[in-house]
């Protein structure tokens, strides 16, 4: 009885992956558009004249797997959820999967974890026992967030009476690079993603800077961005990030675009 749920369920999944790749001939091959802001290392970031990334790769291989042509769109982070109106428009800004966000948008299964880092000139924090920041240290600083992250969110909550970073004051910046090289002027630490924050930290060593976890926060996980009720397109997806785990493939691009490889974590 279950093999048979599962197989029904093989069967849902495959068709809906051949109706939605199937029907278009090659000559008029459908655009997928892809959501992104590029100053998040390693996931998408400027490379000369194109955007390259963890992410990037993952949006060729479901653009090929689906046959379709790839459209990079690069905007501003907060702009992403609200560009997703059309059925082939997707969401891959190594976004994490919120509960606010599910009222917005649906969700892929998680391809990535991370948690909060935060980065600092060095020598500024002193770290504990498990080279972590605890949160207490960045209680009345003025924290540089890249505006609509979950950094950003979580900063904020934090700084309010009772919370982790009491007193803190927060500023929003278009990405964490920008905010990371207004340290020590217009910011003093900077709360991002883990891998980011690291890359940060590694591609600046002129900045000084130093990226380490926040003890008290939990973990995150990434998923891809598609407007509600996009089910064809989600199950597509779904499919093709499940073959991308099983084949190793995303791990393999992380250790090609990072400075820390994901086996070392
Ligand atoms: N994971 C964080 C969030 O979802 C940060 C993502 C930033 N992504 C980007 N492409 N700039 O809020």
């Amino acid at each position: 009885m279950k093999k048979a749920l599962v197989l029904l369920l093989i069967l849902i999944i495959a068709v809906s992956l051949f109706m939605f790749t199937g029907c278009k001939n090659q000559d008029e091959k459908g655009k997928l558009y892809v959501y992104t802001e590029s100053g998040f290392p390693p996931f998408e970031y400027p490379s000369g004249n194109d955007i390259v990334g963890v992410d990037i790769e993952i949006a060729k291989t479901i653009a090929d797997r689906l046959g379709m042509e790839l459209v990079v769109k690069d905007v501003n982070f907060e702009a992403i959820l609200a560009a997703l109106t059309d059925d082939n428009a997707i969401g891959l800004a190594g976004l994490t999967i919120t509960p606010d966000r599910e009222e917005e948008v649906d969700f892929s299964i998680p391809y990535f974890e991370a948690v909060q880092y935060v980065v600092y000139k060095e020598g500024t924090l002193t770290l504990d026992e498990n080279s972590m920041v605890s949160g207490a240290q960045l209680k009345n600083k003025v924290i540089g967030t890249q505006s609509g992250t979950t950094g950003d969110i979580i900063a904020d909550e934090e700084s309010a009476e009772g919370g982790l970073f009491e007193g803190a004051t927060v500023k929003g910046y278009d990405n964490a690079l920008i905010a990371a090289q207004d340290i020590g002027n217009g910011c003093e630490v900077v709360v991002i993603d883990r891998h980011t924050a690291l890359q940060i930290e590694a591609n600046n060593p002129n900045l000084n800077l130093k990226a380490n976890q926040i003890a008290q926060l939990d973990s995150e996980s990434y998923g891809i961005a598609v407007k509600k009720a996009n089910k064809k397109l989600l199950y597509a997806i779904n499919w093709i990030l499940q073959e991308l785990i099983e084949e190793g493939k995303i791990v393999e691009w992380f250790n090609e675009h990072s400075v820390s490889p994901a086996e070392e974590e």
